[in-house]
């Protein structure tokens, strides 16, 4: 789908949203699980897609690096045949686009012993650079060269195990360096890993698989590598889990639209950071295992959020906890530790009316309860796309949500 723009038409700060909203596969999940299917011998089979534009493109990817898949009933689920023979290309194309698509580097690597790419795109979000990566096939062994715009990797007798210390915590590096080591030549620590549960959960999959993966989900991982024997899957399926963002994001606007809603399909367990703060702001949640109540009222307090990898408050919440901010009352500051440039959708939402002031590029100061109204807006990346949605439905008036095709590349159908 490639959708201009939404149209939406606020609540004017009413609180009249009921109903039962279930949570998607998440998009952080199921990229990694995709880009996994390169080192299995057979035919993996992955659950619970959402049909979003990146699983379409890494699917394209796929392809291009030689294999054939499969989407079945309307694209919840895919089924990824390996290739014979592993191209060891990224498709140029759609890797400078999308910044996920830098996770196959690994998994080709191990596979083809080469693998070229762009400088991976993805949503704008201050430089992201590639160092973590480079860093870790170097310490597997790889020689790395820079031609134009273009990077080429390679090993000379194939992957060898090594003691990898990220210098900042990053989840994409993690995983793409946890897949390579699968297929490296002895052991492989990876130290001070991302630990989000995406990852935990990847781990325990390939571990079914025939892989020797310790320590996911904390900051030291351990990967006795194969020398190059593929796992199998034997007709076991990945079950993607429930995208933690779109939870948190629904929760988010459950408290500032919604009567009455259940949001189903989640797992509160890896929003500890948002529903600790939210149930301190005033919030009413009613947690199960695997859905939320919410009944929204209002007077929320306003408190100040940092930021942090997990199991800190998600640098994708960000965004629609400042729409959140806007309708608390009190001011309190929302500190960005993890990307630059994350703060470029405060100046549209001061336009709709929010009192928000920008202390510096890390660093915003919100005053509410303020009203918000109608605006014509471009959404500047996926997350913030989605605060859009929020302030817009929670405005008065018809806003206009322009480049929603950015928002339609992480939500499926939002
Ligand atoms: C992933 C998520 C994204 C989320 C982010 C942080 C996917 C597809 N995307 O992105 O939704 O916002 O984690 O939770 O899973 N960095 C470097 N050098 C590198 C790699 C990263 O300096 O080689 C820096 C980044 O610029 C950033 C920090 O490390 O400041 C964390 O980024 P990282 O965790 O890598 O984000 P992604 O994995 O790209």
């Amino acid at each position: 789908m490639d959708r201009e723009h939404f149209e939406i038409t606020g609540l004017g700060g009413r609180m009249t949203l009921e109903g039962i909203l279930p949570v998607r596969g998440a998009k952080n999940s199921v990229l990694k699980a995709l880009a996994a299917s390169i080192i299995f011998d057979d035919p993996l089979k992955i659950e619970n897609v959402p049909d979003i534009e990146d699983v379409g493109r890494v699917c394209e990817m796929l392809e291009f690096a030689g294999a054939t898949v499969t989407r079945k009933s309307a694209g919840a689920s895919i089924c990824v045949v390996p290739a014979q023979t592993w191209k060891s290309e990224l498709n140029p194309t759609i890797a400078g686009k999308l910044r996920a698509s830098v996770v196959l580097t690994g998994p080709l690597l191990a596979r083809a012993g080469e693998v070229r790419f762009p400088f991976p795109g993805g949503c704008v979000l201050g430089e992201r650079p590639i160092d973590l990566f480079l860093l870790g096939f170097q310490a597997m062994g790889c020689d790395i060269q820079e031609a134009g715009d273009q990077f080429i990797i390679r090993t000379a007798r194939g992957l060898t195990g090594g003691y990898i210390f990220f210098p900042l915590v990053s989840v994409t590096a993690t995983e793409t360096l946890m897949l390579a080591a699968v297929l490296a030549e002895g052991e492989t620590v990876l130290a001070n890993a991302a630990m989000e549960p995406e990852i935990a959960l990847l781990a325990d999959f390939l571990n079914l698989c025939g892989a020797h993966i310790e320590g996911a989900g904390t900051p030291t991982i351990r990967i006795q590598g194969h020398a190059g024997a593929l796992l199998t899957a034997r007709g076991r399926a990945f079950l993607t889990p429930p995208d933690r963002i779109e939870t948190g994001t629904f929760i988010l606007l459950a408290a500032l639209a919604g009567k009455d809603i259940r949001i189903e399909k989640c797992q509160p367990a890896h929003l500890g950071a948002l529903l600790s703060v939210l149930a301190r702001a005033g919030v009413n949640l009613e947690t199960g295992s695997n859905h939320i109540t919410v009944r929204g009222k209002p007077g929320y307090r306003n408190l100040s959020v940092r930021t942090h990898e997990y199991p800190g408050f998600p640098t994708d919440l960000q965004a629609p906890m400042a729409v959140f901010m806007t309708q608390a009352e009190g001011e309190a500051t929302l500190l960005e530790t993890i990307f630059d440039g994350r703060f470029r959708y405060a100046d549209d939402l001061i336009r709709m009316g929010a009192d928000i002031t920008i202390m510096n590029p890390h660093r915003i100061l919100v005053r509410g309860p303020r009203k918000l109204v109608r605006k014509e807006l471009e959404s500047p990346d996926l997350r913030a796309g989605l605060a859009y949605v929020m302030a817009a439905s929670i405005a008065e008036g018809t806003s206009i949500i322009n480049n929603a095709y950015v928002i339609d590349r992480g939500y499926e159908h939002i």
